[in-house]
């Protein structure tokens, strides 16, 4: 039997996506185990429930390094000593250095609440994207799971899918509609990466 691809989970927030790609993986959908949780800021969402799911997670945060350059050392070596195979950022909001880039290169992947290139880009995180999305008066967003590059959301585009806006849509009502798509649809585009079922994609 192949061993089980390893992945490790890379977080900032609440940590909805990072519960979902366990439990998918524990459901035996994602065929891939999660072998820890970095976090880049201490008491946030992710930490608790990585506590109560039973994943080792590590605070490796920018401010306790004198330089950039050894925080991104730091978290490639983590990322090593978990022998991640897949580097998975859920909601993780800094952005990842050149040394984890190289070490992990074509295996970086992250989720963008919004159909990029369409509200992508700097600032563009969080509520900031759904009330962006709102004011343009868009009548559908949706989820773009990508690989990572060295520029934030840019990089190959792996899956988008797509959720209606509904009139009267609140700011909140968005958010909580795109997220619970999220939260289903990110595990299975990770599914069919780590299965190698996007392989034809990659190589267009
Ligand atoms: C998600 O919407 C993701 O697309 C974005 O940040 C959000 C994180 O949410 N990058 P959570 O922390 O997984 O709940």
């Amino acid at each position: 039997m192949t061993p089980k691809a390893k992945i490790a989970i890379c977080a900032s927030g609440e940590g909805s996506n990072f519960a979902a790609l366990v439990e998918a993986s524990r459901r035996g959908e994602l065929p891939a185990e999660i072998v820890g949780l970095i976090v880049n800021r201490p008491k946030i969402g992710a930490i608790g429930r990585a506590q109560r799911l039973g994943i080792p997670f590590k605070v490796i945060s920018p401010k306790d390094f004198s330089s950039r350059a050894d925080w991104d050392q730091s978290m490639a070596l983590q990322l090593k000593r978990w022998k991640a195979d897949w580097i998975v950022l859920a909601g993780f909001l800094a952005l990842v250095g050149p040394e984890v880039l190289r070490a992990f290169a074509g295996h970086v992947v992250n989720s963008h609440p919004s159909l990029l290139p369409k509200y992508g880009g700097p600032g563009m995180y969080g509520d900031n994207v759904h009330a962006a999305v709102l004011s343009a008066k868009e009548s559908e967003t949706g989820v773009t799971v990508h690989l990572i590059d060295a520029k934030f959301d840019q990089g190959t585009v792996l899956a988008q899918g797509k959720v209606a806006i509904r009139p009267g849509d609140t700011l909140e009502q968005l958010a909580q509609r795109v997220k619970d798509f999220e939260n289903e649809f990110y595990p299975r585009v990770v599914a069919d990466l780590v299965a190698g079922r996007l392989t034809s994609k990659l190589t267009d």
